[in-house]
Formats: C-alpha cells, structure tokens, sequence
C-alpha cells in the first residue's frame, strides 16, 4: 500500500498528511488507552500523521482519551500534527446549569480552552488550532491578540476556521499578522454548499487546502434512505467497477480530493480496515465526466 504523503496546507506551511484522522467520534469506539495508542500508530505507519481533535469533543473526553494514550509512548507526539479547535461551549449536562450551548470568540475564552485542550492531550503545544465555528460576535481584533499570545508562548504554532464563509475569513485574515492556513468544511457528495458558495473558490484563490469533514456524511452515505442517497448509491456502485475500487468509500474520497482547492480529507472511523480502504483512494484517476456523474446523482438533475 502507497504511504499518505505530506502536503503544503497554505503557502507558508504547515505541513499535513493528505489524509488526516479525526477523532471526534473516539469515545464510541470502545478502546483501552493501548488500543488507542495502536490504533494511532497503525494510522501512522500509513502516512496518516494528522490528527483532528476539539475542546467540544465528547466534552473534552476525545482529547483526555488521546492523551492517555500518547502518554503510553510520548515519542509518539514528535510524528504527528495535533489540530484542535474552540469556540462551542456546550453545557455539562451533569451540572444542569440554566445555559444554552453558544460560541464564545472572546480573547479569554480562546486562551483558557487552547489551556484546557493542551493539558487533556499532555502536550506543550498544538500545531494548528481553529475557530471551530463562526461566531456572530466574534471581534476579531481579540481574537487576533489570542492568537498571537498563543504564538509567542509557543503554545500554537499555526491558526486557521472551520465553517467560516469567504467573508467571515477575510475579515480575520484582515486582522491576523500570519496567514490562515486552513477553513475545515463539510463536503460530500451529500452536502457540497462549500463547493457553490464561494468558500472553496477563495481557498483555491489563496492557496489553502480546506479540510473535508464528514466525507462519508457521517455514514450517511451508506445508511440514509432518501431519494437523493439512493441515486447516489447506485452511481457511486457503477463508479467502483469502472475504477476498479474496492468499495463506494473509496470512490466517495476520490470524489472529494479531486476538487481543485486540493482538499486533505478527514477520515472518521476508528476501525483500520476502513482507514486503510480511505488510503486506497488515493490511488484512483477519476476523470471529470465521472466526478460530474456523482454530481448529477445527487442533485437529480443534469448540468444546465
Ligand atoms: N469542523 C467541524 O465542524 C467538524 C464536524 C464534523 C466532523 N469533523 C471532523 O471530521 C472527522 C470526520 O467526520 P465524520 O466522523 O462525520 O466522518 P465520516 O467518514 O463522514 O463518517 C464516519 C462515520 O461513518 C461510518 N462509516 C465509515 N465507513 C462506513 C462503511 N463502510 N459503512 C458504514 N458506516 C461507515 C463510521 O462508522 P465506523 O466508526 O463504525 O467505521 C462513522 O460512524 C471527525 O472525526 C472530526 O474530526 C469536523
């Protein structure tokens, strides 16, 4: 099997593998801390460096449960890039705090969860963090000055969004001395909005590769029972012979990565075979006609 090669995610770096595991969802998936620690070292061994953490996640459990198991081997922590993100304050259910889940962009909020996350992981510093969804009172001159306090203690190296549109990016970039080296957004043959709104169009425009979320749409893919689904199963399946694929997930990954902002993909299963079936993808030559094909099935309707 080929290794996930590195790439340039914005014209002054970072670095990040083509592939990148997210663990959003680690929490289901029944390890022990060795487990997990195999597990990242099998991804590993693929090329599959990155990781893809957040303060939200399980409540902080994913990176508490990451972070034990780097832990058993802390070598670990030199082959790989941790992302992680802030911004969503969900409510601790066991409190029963009278409070709603809000966005919180304020310098304090990103200084005390950049804080949290890193003492969860047991590391020193994140490579990249990002605001993991825009917030409509997000001044960006304090997050701007989070930012760059986070940069000078050494507690991040780069920053970048998730989720903004084009204008929200452009307004932070305005205020930030360091280019954003990342918008991670959802695309899949499912919901491609990103691909239509302009926001795939600006990261082309400047050179940054979105992260893709949710490639599969959350399993969606292969379980949801609309109309849309249904004709997306049966070209997808035509595209697995035609290609030679292994399975439709492969098809859908190659689906995503030919888009010319040059996207790295997140994987979300936590089960080997399925991460290795996302490495095969990075094999296969789908030519445009074939690309326009899962377009069509999902929209159900051809190209003006
Ligand atoms: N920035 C954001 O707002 C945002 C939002 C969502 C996600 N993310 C990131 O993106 C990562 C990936 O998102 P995701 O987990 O939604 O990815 P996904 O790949 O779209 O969905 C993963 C789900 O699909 C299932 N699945 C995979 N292959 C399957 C198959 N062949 N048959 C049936 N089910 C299959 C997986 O189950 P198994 O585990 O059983 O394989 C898992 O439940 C997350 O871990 C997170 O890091 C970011």
């Amino acid at each position: 099997m080929s290794i996930v090669q590195k790439v340039l995610m914005a014209p002054q770096g970072p670095e990040f593998s083509q592939l990148v595991q997210g663990y959003w969802r680690l929490g289901e998936w029944n390890m022990n801390a060795q487990a997990r620690l195999t597990f990242l070292k099998e991804h590993v061994e693929m090329g599959i460096s990155t990781v893809d953490h957040a303060a939200i996640y399980d409540a902080g459990n994913c990176e508490t449960l990451f972070g034990e198991a780097l832990k058993l081997d802390p070598a670990m922590r030199a082959q790989i890039e941790i992302v992680s993100k802030f911004g969503i304050n969900g409510i601790a259910p066991a409190t029963g705090e009278k409070r709603v889940s809000h966005y919180d962009s304020s310098k304090q909020s990103i200084l005390t969860s950049t804080e949290n996350s890193l003492k969860r992981l047991g590391v020193e510093q994140l490579d990249t963090l990002l605001v993991h969804r825009p917030d409509f009172l997000m001044d960006a001159d304090q997050v701007a000055e989070a930012f760059s306090e986070l940069k000078q203690s050494g507690k991040v190296k780069h920053f970048g969004v998730s989720n903004f549109t084009s204008s929200q990016f452009d307004l932070l970039q305005s205020r930030l001395d360091a280019p954003l080296v990342t918008n991670q957004v959802e695309i899949n043959p499912i919901n491609f909005s990103v691909l239509e709104d302009g926001t795939c169009d600006q990261l082309q425009q400047y050179r940054v590769r979105p992260m893709a979320w949710s490639c599969l749409a959350g399993g969606g893919i292969f379980s949801e029972q609309t109309d849309q689904a249904r004709r997306l199963r049966g070209a997808l399946t035509e595209l697995t012979d035609e290609l030679g694929a292994n399975s439709i997930e492969q098809v859908v990954f190659a689906w995503v990565l030919k888009h010319p902002s040059n996207p790295v993909a997140l994987i979300g299963s936590g089960k080997i075979e399925r991460v290795k079936e996302a490495v095969g993808a990075l094999a296969l030559q789908m030519n445009t006609e074939q690309w326009y094909r899962v377009w069509v099935a999902s929209k159900g309707f051809a190209v003006p």
